[in-house]
């Protein structure tokens, strides 16, 4: 069934386009004040989700409780502008029976996603961060635009968030015998996978990263203690982090020293 194709047009703002309007204004907090444009293909409109479902249906269906189905308008005149706000507009591709290159396929460049998550260029473009921007990377190998949550095993499910990370970081996957308690709270305690400018995408880049759950209390002489293991770290903490070689070098895990030294 071919609806008629419905194009970008000042109507669509003022009229079917409100709820959309609400769902992007409500989205301007975190895409940072970004203005949605989805790309452009020449000459081509908007037809809705339905459309597509006619070939792909399996991922018109998965995409229905997706985080970015939000994005679809809503009400009478819903026609989902869902997969067209990263695949462009989808007129010609559908005419055309699914002509290649007649539809954005975002898969190698970020840029698609850029166009509404703009902090995560300035994120990717800090100087230790995931190689997406050299285009080594793509963010979909963490995030899957289609289904469900777009953060691979999200929020809740951190067991899963660490098996994407261990994919391809087998050293840290383990199991250990003496695995480090934190990796229970997920790899994202201690690193933001887009980018920081700390050494190794560490969110902190000295022991605070570590004194936030190995508490900090002060001493009878006014000096900190650090409650590790049940010593006092007071001369240890001036040889610089906490993971400096010769102390906590094994900050993942160990096989063979309890106290993760090496
Ligand atoms: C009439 C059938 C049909 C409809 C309707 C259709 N597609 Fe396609 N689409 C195809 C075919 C066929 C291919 C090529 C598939 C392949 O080779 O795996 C394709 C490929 C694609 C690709 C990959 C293109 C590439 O260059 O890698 C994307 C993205 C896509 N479609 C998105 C959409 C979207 C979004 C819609 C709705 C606006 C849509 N399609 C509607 C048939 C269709
Ligand atoms: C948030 C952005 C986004 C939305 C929304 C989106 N896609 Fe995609 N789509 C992508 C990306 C990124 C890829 C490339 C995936 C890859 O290469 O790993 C892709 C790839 C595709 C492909 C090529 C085959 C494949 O799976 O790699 C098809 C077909 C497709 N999308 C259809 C759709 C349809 C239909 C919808 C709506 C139900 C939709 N997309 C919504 C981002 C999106
Ligand atoms: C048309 C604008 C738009 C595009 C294009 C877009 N996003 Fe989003 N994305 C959003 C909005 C708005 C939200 C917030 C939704 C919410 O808060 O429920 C979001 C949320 C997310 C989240 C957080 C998900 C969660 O469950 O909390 C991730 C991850 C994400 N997007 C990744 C991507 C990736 C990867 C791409 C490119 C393939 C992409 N987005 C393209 C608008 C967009
Ligand atoms: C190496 C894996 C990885 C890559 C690559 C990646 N992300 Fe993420 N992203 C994550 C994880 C994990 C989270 C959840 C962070 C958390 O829970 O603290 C996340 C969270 C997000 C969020 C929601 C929270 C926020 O920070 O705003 C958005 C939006 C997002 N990513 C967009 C992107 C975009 C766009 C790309 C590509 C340019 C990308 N990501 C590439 C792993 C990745
Ligand atoms: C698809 C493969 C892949 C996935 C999935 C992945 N990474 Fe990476 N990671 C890489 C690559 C490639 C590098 C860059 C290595 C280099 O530059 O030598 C890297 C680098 C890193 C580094 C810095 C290493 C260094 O020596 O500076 C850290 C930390 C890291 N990743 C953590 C994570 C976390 C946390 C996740 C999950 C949220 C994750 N990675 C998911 C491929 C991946
Ligand atoms: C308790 C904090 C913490 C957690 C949780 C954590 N890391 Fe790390 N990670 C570190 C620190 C600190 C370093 C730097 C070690 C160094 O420079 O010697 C590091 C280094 C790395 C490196 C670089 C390794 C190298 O040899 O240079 C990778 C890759 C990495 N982590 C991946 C992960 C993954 C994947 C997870 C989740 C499964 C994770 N990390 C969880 C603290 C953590
Ligand atoms: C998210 C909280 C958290 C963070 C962040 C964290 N840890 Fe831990 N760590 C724990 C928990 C919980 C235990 C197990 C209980 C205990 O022994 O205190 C533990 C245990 C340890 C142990 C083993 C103590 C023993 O003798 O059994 C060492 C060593 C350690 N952590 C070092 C570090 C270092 C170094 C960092 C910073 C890179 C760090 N931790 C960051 C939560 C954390």
């Amino acid at each position: 069934m071919i609806t008629k194709p419905r194009s970008w047009s000042k109507n669509t703002f003022l009229f079917g386009g409100v709820s959309l309007w609400a769902v992007l204004l409500i989205s301007c907090t975190m895409v940072d004040r970004a203005i949605v444009a989805p790309p452009h293909i020449a000459g081509a409109s908007f037809v809705g989700d339905k459309e597509c479902a006619q070939c792909h249906e399996e991922t018109v269906k998965g995409f229905e409780h997706s985080t970015h189905a939000k994005l679809k308008v809503q009400g009478e005149n819903a026609k989902g502008l869902g997969c067209e706000s990263c695949h462009g507009p989808g007129s010609t591709h559908v005419q055309a029976g699914g002509g290649m290159g007649s539809i954005v396929n975002p898969g190698k460049s970020p840029e698609a996603c850029f166009q509404c998550h703009l902090d995560k260029r300035g994120e990717f473009s800090l100087p230790n961060s995931h190689p997406v921007m050299s285009g080594k990377m793509t963010c979909t190998e963490c995030h899957d635009p289609h289904k469900g949550k777009a953060i691979k095993g999200g929020a809740g499910h951190l067991t899963s968030e660490k098996e994407t990370c261990t994919e391809c970081h087998t050293a840290q996957k383990g199991p250990f015998v003496f695995e480090h308690n934190a990796m229970r709270e997920g790899c994202t305690t201690c690193h933001n996978p887009h980018g920081t400018v700390n050494q190794k995408m560490l969110v902190q880049r000295d022991s605070n990263l570590c004194l936030k759950c190995h508490l900090q209390h002060p001493a009878v002489d006014g000096n900190a203690t650090i409650i590790a293991g049940g010593e006092d770290h007071r001369t240890r903490m001036q040889n610089g982090t906490c993971w400096v070689s010769g102390c906590h070098e094994a900050v993942h895990g160990s096989n063979v020293s309890k106290p993760l030294r090496y």
